[in-house]
């Protein structure tokens, strides 16, 4: 049987993973800016995070949620405890997207409305409603087309404003990344954020904070939307949720109410991916990895804001853009090929860094001279 052929890959079988360091299977080492697509979020094989899922594994691995897991209840509190959303109620999922399809889906039973607002450039996974709500034609399926998702501009507080004035009674929620990822790590206005609460509460709309890749500590702070200084009612999150094991969640305000049988997974919150879970949020909350994170992405959005060629630096702590000119599209391959870097990008010429919440200024350093030495052997023409 051969793969169903829809990812274009770079040739490098990865075997080995320490840290922010990974060998192919010829032992060559590449420093791992990417995190596997933000996933990585306290390095690889974190031998705190090693011991937690192997024992459990020698316990049990899964079973359904017709019976108690306590580890469920363990990493909703220290969930809560670490995000500082105490209050706020958690249900366990498989991934981003199921994530945000749950928040979608809750929102409209808890208001009994049917309108998205959602954002130009947005990417909120490829289930139905959620690849819906994402700005991109290519990968939205004849059946998942709806009217129910309106795409406004970015930031673009009257556009929300109006839709809101002329159609506030008809929207059921707002959904919006705090930085976009795949958009191109473009960062929202606090007061953008902030008009979204604002509107939302007088208009009975639910705010669901994406925070897929943009959460879990990346930026400085647990989620990336708390620099606005308002809470939203929903935070979908995944990715770094479980260092690599697949686990995703919502975390839900207290005025919103459950009842049975209105969201439900077999998979979602075994015990297993609670470990997992759990382990993450040990290492964030012990080795400050929040605090880090700020740090060390200061120190490298600060330095490269110093080239002249580069186009422009957006982001936040470890989640960083770097646009590049036309000239310099080859950057990112020179990264891999020549000095073993791995990055992400975003069309058409941004270089994404993603690394782990625990990079090092040394990896941070060996990054920004690799990145030094190919500026410095390519013209730009201004
Ligand atoms: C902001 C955002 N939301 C949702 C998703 C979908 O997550 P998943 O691929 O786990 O379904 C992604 C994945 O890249 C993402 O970046």
């Amino acid at each position: 049987m051969k793969l169903f052929d829809v990812y274009p890959i770079n040739p490098i079988n990865i075997v080995k993973g320490v840290g922010s360091l990974v060998y192919d299977d010829k032992g060559t080492e590449y420093l791992d800016l990417y995190g596997g697509h933000a996933v990585i979020s306290i390095g690889h094989t974190n031998p705190h995070y090693v011991k937690r899922l192997e024992d459990q594994l020698h316990r049990i691995g899964f079973y359904s949620n017709s019976v108690e897991i306590p580890l469920q209840k363990q990493l909703a509190e220290k969930l809560g405890h670490v995000s500082g959303y105490e209050d706020y109620q958690l249900f366990l999922c498989n991934s981003g997207a199921e994530a945000n399809e749950n928040a979608l889906k809750l929102a409209s039973f808890h208001n009994g409305k049917k309108k998205i607002i959602a954002f130009r450039k947005s990417f909120h996974g490829r289930t139905s409603l959620a690849v819906a709500a994402t700005d991109n034609p290519k990968i939205v399926a004849p059946v998942n087309e709806t009217d129910n998702v309106i795409f406004l501009p970015w930031n673009d507080e009257a556009a929300l404003g109006q839709l809101f004035a002329t159609s506030g009674n008809e929207i059921s929620s707002v959904i919006i990344e705090g930085i976009q990822g795949v958009g191109g790590i473009n960062v929202a206005n606090e007061s953008f954020l902030q008009k979204i609460r604002t509107l939302c509460d007088q208009h009975n709309a639910v705010f669901i904070a994406d925070s897929v890749q943009c959460g879990y500590g990346r930026t400085g702070k647990f989620f990336s939307h708390d620099y606005a200084g308002v809470k939203a009612d929903i935070y979908s999150m995944a990715k770094g949720m479980g260092n690599g094991f697949p686990i995703g969640g919502i975390i839900i305000s207290p005025k919103i109410q459950p009842s049975y049988g209105m969201l439900g997974t077999t998979f979602g919150g075994n015990h297993l991916a609670c470990a997992a879970g759990l382990a993450v949020l040990e290492v964030i909350e012990q080795d400050n990895l929040l605090q880090n994170a700020g740090e060390v992405g200061e120190y490298l959005i600060t330095e490269l804001k110093k080239f002249d060629q580069v186009k422009e630096v957006r982001g936040r702590g470890l989640m960083i853009g770097i646009e590049l000119p036309e000239e310099l599209a080859h950057v990112r391959k020179e990264l891999l090929n020549k000095h073993h870097i791995f990055t992400g990008e975003a069309k058409p010429n941004v270089v994404r860094l993603l690394p782990a919440l625990n990079l090092t200024k040394a990896h941070a350093d060996r990054f920004l001279e690799a990145f030094t030495t190919i500026l410095n052997h390519s013209t730009v023409t201004q």
